[in-house]
């Protein structure tokens, strides 16, 4: 069974939940799911999965450190995988009025 990785970095929990909603749908589709926050992911070895997802929230227009620092940490591991990054942000009332915010399906 193919196994995926999802790397979150949360300050309120948010892009938690998000990674979580998304371990659902990928679990649909026969597919081991782990779910770990990044700053735990040095702990592990991570050649031992088929694909790398890295979910994270936007404050004052970037990523936390931890985000920046694992992805070049990890270049190379990224690169050789299927990956993708996830991004939880703000979408006001106001601007969905004119913009639909982007879904997970
Ligand atoms: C102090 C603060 C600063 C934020 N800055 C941004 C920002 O620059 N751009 C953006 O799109 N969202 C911004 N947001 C919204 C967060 O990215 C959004 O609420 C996100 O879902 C929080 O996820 P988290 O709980 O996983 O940290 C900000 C939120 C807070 C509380």
């Amino acid at each position: 069974m193919r196994h995926v990785i999802i790397l979150y970095c949360t300050t309120d929990g948010q892009t938690l939940r998000i990674c979580e909603y998304l371990q659902g749908v990928v679990e649909q589709s026969d597919k081991r799911v782990t779910v770990l926050p990044i700053e735990l992911a040095d702990g592990r070895d991570l050649t031992v999965f088929d694909t790398i997802v890295i979910g994270a929230s936007i404050r004052y227009g970037k990523h936390s450190k931890l985000v920046y620092d694992f992805i070049h940490r990890h270049a190379m591991l990224l690169d050789s995988k299927p990956n993708a990054f996830s991004v939880s942000m703000w979408w006001p009332e106001s601007r969905a009025k004119t913009r639909p915010p982007p879904t997970l399906t």
